[in-house]
């Protein structure tokens, strides 16, 4: 997967040499390029923003450097286009199933705001020729989207094919299935006057299944209630029901 990250501040993705997305990056599966915003301005302060046409407080930001830069990073005639995000407060909230359909696509450009955001005109005009999508990582305000670039792709890359040793962990973990995942144990079996529940040293894994599924739908009830109010009752099994 190709993907591109506009920044006035290309600095913060220097983690993304690390673990296991520079693990990705090494072996090619993610193909990373970021670029500096300031590269497309063309006065000597290279400036990126202006005040609010309308009044209010901040600054927006341009939009000739945006315009330059989708158009140096798009490539023409491209099937499919790039899919163009953008990390917004005001865009829909990320999710797993959101997560799939990014890593889906061959070519992601991550447009990171800073201030007040990016002049519409520019996400309006990007739209003629690519699909553009607003990103909210959740209901509060960062100081701009870089943050939660490094956040998505790293929710991303972990589902591209090879990235991850063992891809059942996918299947299993929380959100996977609409439920957040059971509780974890490992060695030593009793730790400061705690013991590791019994049936998960039992070696009865139906017990074990049914186990993990009743603490999974016991979290989320207490955590989520929003989560199990959206599982349909094919998610749900008969013994679900019935405990
Ligand atoms: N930029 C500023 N706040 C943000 C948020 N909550 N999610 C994504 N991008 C942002």
């Amino acid at each position: 997967m190709r993907v591109d990250v506009i920044s006035i501040f290309p600095d913060y993705f220097a983690p993304l040499d690390l673990s296991l997305i520079g693990k990705a990056r090494a072996s090619g599966v993610l193909d990373l390029g970021v670029h500096d915003l300031r590269t497309w301005t063309h006065d000597v302060h290279r400036t990126v923003d202006d005040t609010p046409y309308g009044g209010g407080p901040g600054m927006v930001m341009r939009p000739e450097p945006w315009g330059e830069a989708l158009d140096a990073l798009v490539p023409p005639g491209a099937t499919p286009p790039p899919r163009l995000l953008v990390p917004s407060p005001v865009g829909v909230p990320f999710t797993q199933a959101l997560a799939y359909e990014f890593a889906a696509e061959p070519h992601l450009i991550f447009a990171c705001g800073r201030y007040e955001g990016i002049d519409q005109r520019v996400l309006a005009h990007a739209e003629t020729r690519m699909p553009v999508t607003e990103v909210s990582l959740g209901d509060y305000v960062l100081f701009g989207g870089e943050v939660a670039v490094i956040v998505m792709l790293e929710a991303i890359t972990r589902l591209l094919p090879g990235v991850l040793g063992n891809a059942d962990s996918l299947d299993e973990e929380s959100h996977a299935h609409g439920l957040l995942e059971a509780p974890v144990y490992t060695k030593p079996p009793t730790w400061r006057e705690q013991d590791v529940p019994e049936i998960l040293r039992s070696g009865d894994h139906g017990r074990i299944a049914r186990w993990r599924r009743d603490e999974a739908l016991r979290r989320t009830a207490a955590r989520r209630p929003d989560m199990l109010a959206r599982l349909s009752t094919e998610q749900l099994d008969k013994r679900d029901v019935a405990t």
